[in-house]
């Protein structure tokens, strides 16, 4: 247990899930001091901060977690680390795989060690349930805990690399860490390259929305705030060394079907739907027993899935310049890259 004030170090803390964390943490635990390291990477947006940055009890270093002299000034007088800063976004892996394999393995383990010389109390390590590989659409199998690692892209091989990184540090040097492997996020702040708030954006544009393949893909969403009270509880109660899989399902949904859920939220037919070719190396199905979580420390997801789809559908209508100043040059080309013309 570890007992407040504390003074946190989220690395990550401008892109969708550490923003949505520091704003979870800071109202929960407001005497707690957080420093945000980040290095506002294309994902990473201080918007998303903006209705704590004057708090007092907030700082943020613009910084590489690849850079030891900043690292290890971020680290001083640091409890706890919250580790999010990653490159995210599985299509970017394929096309150019390097920058993950430098931000999320060498860049975790240049934590670790200075997590290592500053004596910190926790190293909690944000992972995904992708470093699993896939399930097939026929397997009743869920991802576990167990579950050997299997990962299929450069994004889940440079997380599933990161991961060991973090288990060994444990082993081999006692430094306490906890890791959570988590599913897909969904919420607001969520850049829009991934599959959901690229959906509602494209629509609110009069855009079709991509889909790769048959659709048929399946994917276990998460609501980003139950992700954060998972966290919370894993820092608060879990157990050193020991990993949690979080997730927010019971049963499969498909892509095809969440896009149709999104445009009858949204009063759209389904021509907005476009087959596109498909991801090289497509993960069929990811599906996640949170079981040990739910025993062991008493979480469950509360967010129903259909009512905060539709309340993340509300979110970007009701915030249409953050997603239109992010879908600008850097994203147009990227957009064209990725989709054609
Ligand atoms: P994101 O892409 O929205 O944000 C990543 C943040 O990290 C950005 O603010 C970026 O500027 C920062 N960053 C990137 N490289 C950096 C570097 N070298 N030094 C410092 N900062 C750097 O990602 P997200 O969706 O918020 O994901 C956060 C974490 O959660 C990642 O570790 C990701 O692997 C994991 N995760 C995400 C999901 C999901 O559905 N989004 C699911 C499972 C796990
Ligand atoms: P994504 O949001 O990229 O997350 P991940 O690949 O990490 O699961 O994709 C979620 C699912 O949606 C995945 O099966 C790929 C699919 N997808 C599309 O069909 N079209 C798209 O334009 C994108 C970005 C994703």
């Amino acid at each position: 247990m570890i007992t407040p004030a504390r003074k946190l170090l989220v690395t990550g803390g401008a892109g969708f899930i550490g923003a949505n964390f520091i704003l979870y943490w800071m109202k929960k635990y407001p005497q707690d001091k957080i420093v945000n390291l980040d290095k506002l990477t294309y994902a990473g947006n201080l918007e998303n901060l903006k209705e704590i940055e004057k708090n007092s009890n907030y700082g943020f270093i613009h910084g590489d977690i690849c850079d030891v002299g900043t690292i290890d000034e971020a680290m001083q007088g640091i409890d706890v680390v919250v580790h999010f800063a990653a490159e995210s976004h599985v299509d970017r892996s394929i096309k150019k795989p390097s920058k993950f394999i430098v931000t999320n393995v060498v860049g975790t383990q240049m934590l670790l060690n200075s997590a290592l010389r500053n004596n910190v109390k926790r190293f909690h390590h944000i992972s995904t349930d992708e470093v699993y590989g896939s399930l097939e659409l026929s397997d009743t199998n869920k991802f576990n805990e167990r579950t050997k690692y299997n990962p299929r892209s450069p994004y889940s091989a440079s997380k599933a690399g990161s991961d060991h990184l973090v288990r060994a540090y444990y082993e081999t040097y006692g430094l306490p860490i906890t890791i959570t492997n988590c599913s897909n996020n969904f919420g607001p702040y969520q850049f829009p390259e991934k599959f959901i708030p690229l959906a509602i954006t494209n629509i609110l544009e009069n855009k079709k929305v991509p889909v790769y393949g048959d659709g048929l893909y399946v994917r276990d969403w998460l609501y980003v705030v139950d992700h954060c009270r998972a966290i919370d509880l894993v820092l608060n109660k879990g157990k050193i060394g020991e990993t949690y899989l979080v997730g927010g399902m019971t049963q499969d949904i498909s892509n095809l079907e969440v896009i149709k859920k999104i445009l009858k939220i949204m009063n759209r037919d389904e021509s907005f739907i476009e087959h596109v070719k498909d991801r090289p190396g497509h993960d069929r199905r990811y599906a996640v027993d949170w079981s040990k979580i739910e025993k062991e420390l008493g979480w469950k997801p509360l967010h129903d899935f259909d009512e905060w789809l539709e309340k993340t559908v509300e979110w970007y209508k009701e915030n249409e310049k953050w997603w239109r100043d992010v879908k600008t040059g850097a994203y147009q080309k990227y957009y064209k890259e990725q989709y054609g013309e």
